[in-house]
């Protein structure tokens, strides 16, 4: 072969590789894309490593997106993973509501989506939901009141989480049924909500009612904001609203910076305070002593069941449910997880030798 014969035939050879590797790069086919709402929350986060944790070793392409709290995020990260060429969408909306725009345009290329941890709401592009019972958390947090509580008249502070996610409605839901008929006996007395005062002789509360207490004492998931609340409360409250007291936290980021001021008040003698999600820093303020109890959702479970599910829908197999959640719109499909209410007394038993967590990522475990 004459030289420059062979280079141009070289060159060739060198264009086609090119071409080859810009191929597969712009193509990278996903099957299952999966949307988690921030990074800013350590629930998130360790539910990224929980998906982590399930795929290494299977042959699955999956792609994890974050929204950072942002429902216009949440859009643009979906349109990527339909540009992927995704079959299977996970995702936990940002906002329940605004996330039926990201999923309508999902359901548009004929892509199956299951809702992660929180409804989507008022549509019917939600295929399937895969979920914790979350009236069953509520109602946990609620019931460590009750058995916990001494006397009566007990100041009872409320603080719910965000309005935009489904769950908060369940969780106050759930508490609320088990809250409700100790408030009425006078067990408990409502220290910080003129709307949950209005409505305490109503076991079953209706949406709206529901809107309107979670509207007023809102952590909307913020710990910030779960602090200034409770600030403003405290500097409000009166004598008889302090000394022994009960709060209903929603969840562990809001009840650690509720603890923290409820804790540096030398009119609150004592105080007990609810939580979930079992999160590390939690865990340790459950053994110190500072927060009184979580709800540990065991996320290695959830992600089982959604990544189980998204199998079964990429080999054309009808997933499994275990009862159906009423979105606003459709009857969505659900497959739930039962939850495990965690104190001082069981806390190695289920997080340490169930190898959720090591006993070395705490002190003073007994
Ligand atoms: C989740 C909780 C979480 C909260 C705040 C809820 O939808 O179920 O586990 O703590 O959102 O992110």
């Amino acid at each position: 072969m004459k030289k420059s014969k062979f280079l141009s035939l070289m060159l060739a050879v060198v264009m086609l590789m090119l071409v080859a590797a810009g191929c597969s790069d712009s193509n990278s086919e996903v099957s299952v894309g999966i949307v988690l709402p921030t990074k800013d929350e350590p629930r998130w986060v360790q539910d990224e490593q929980r998906f982590k944790d399930a795929l290494k070793g299977t042959d699955y392409t999956t792609e994890i997106l974050f929204s950072q709290g942002s429902s216009a995020k949440e859009k643009e990260n979906v349109e990527t993973l339909i540009n992927k060429g995704i079959d299977v969408l996970i995702i936990c909306p940002q906002d329940g509501d605004a996330a039926a725009a990201a999923v309508e345009a999902a359901k548009k290329d004929d892509i199956t989506v299951i809702a992660y941890d929180r409804l989507i709401t008022n549509t019917d592009a939600v295929d399937y939901y895969v979920t914790f019972d979350s009236l069953a958390v509520g109602a946990a947090q609620g019931q460590y009141l009750i058995d916990n509580a001494k006397g009566s008249n007990t100041p009872l502070y409320l603080y719910a989480g965000a309005a935009s996610d489904n769950n908060a409605f369940l969780f106050f839901e759930g508490a609320w049924k088990v809250l409700q008929p100790k408030i009425a006996d006078g067990t408990f007395k409502i220290a910080n909500s003129s709307e949950a005062e209005a409505l305490k002789d109503k076991a079953e509360l209706s949406r709206d009612e529901l809107s309107k207490i979670i509207g007023q004492v809102t952590t909307n998931w913020d710990a910030n904001e779960a602090k200034n609340k409770a600030q403003t409360h405290l500097t409000a409250a009166k004598a008889d609203l302090k000394g022994d007291v009960a709060i209903l936290a929603p969840n562990d980021g809001t009840a650690r910076s509720i603890a923290d001021v409820f804790g540096s008040d030398s009119a609150v003698s004592s105080y007990l305070v609810t939580g979930q999600d079992a999160e590390k820093a939690s865990i340790q303020y459950v053994i110190d002593g500072k927060q009184s109890m979580t709800v540990f959702k065991d996320v290695r479970t959830l992600v089982k069941d959604a990544m189980g599910m998204a199998v079964e829908i990429l080999d054309e197999k009808k997933p499994e449910t275990t009862g159906s959640y009423d979105n606003g719109n459709v009857e969505v499909k659900a497959k739930q997880t039962n939850v495990i209410v965690v104190n001082k007394d069981n806390v190695k038993k289920e997080l340490i030798d169930s190898d959720y967590y090591k006993a070395d990522d705490f002190t003073g475990l007994e």
